[in-house]
């Protein structure tokens, strides 16, 4: 069984995977209006992981007879100056989710429940994935310059390649039986 304290640094992840799902719809958004077919398809897939990740969370509080909540809704930003400044905020982004798994794996730590330390990794490493994939569309956006004439253009394609290869985990595939609490 759960103990308060961790239940709550749980719960407190599920606002912030819920709210990164927020943010990168709204991204895909304003992709998607301003004509950049290739990175609205890679944040659309990316909203959706997000999803994922806030429902593993709730399938483990509540195998571990603790109460996921669902957090309210923030509303995110919904306009971006540039394709440049939106993946800049990207990685921001999930090096902030980094840092708040990292604080959460610290109560699980101090509590000794290494049941939950060690369910936690999985996110420890989503995140190393999470965010070498944001510096790569950043090193992308460098190497074509955005100043370059179709430099826009050009970055979107590689967005595009970028989004076809992604696949989009389901929630069987990273839910594991839990062991009894
Ligand atoms: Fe679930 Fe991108 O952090």
């Amino acid at each position: 069984m759960l103990n308060k304290k961790v239940e709550d640094a749980l719960n407190k992840q599920i606002v912030i995977e819920a709210f990164s799902s927020q943010l990168y719809l709204a991204m895909a958004s304003w992709c998607e209006i301003k004509g950049y077919a290739g990175s609205a398809d890679f944040l659309y897939k990316q909203t959706e992981e997000e999803r994922i990740h806030m429902l593993k969370l709730f399938k483990y509080i509540n195998d571990r007879a603790g109460h996921a909540i669902v957090p309210e809704l923030y509303k995110p930003p919904q306009d971006f100056t540039s394709i440049v400044e939106l993946f800049e905020e990207v990685l921001k982004h999930e090096q902030m989710v980094s840092d708040s798994i990292n604080k959460q794996l610290e109560v699980a730590m101090t509590e000794k429940d290494y049941t939950t330390a060690n369910f936690l990794q999985w996110y420890v490493n989503e995140q190393i994935e999470e965010e070498a994939t944001a510096r790569h569309i950043l090193d992308i956006i460098k190497l074509i310059g955005k100043d370059n004439p179709g430099g826009y253009y050009l970055i979107d394609k590689e967005l595009e390649k970028i989004a076809a290869a992604k696949t989009v985990t389901t929630l069987n595939a990273v839910t594991t039986n839990p062991p009894a609490a």
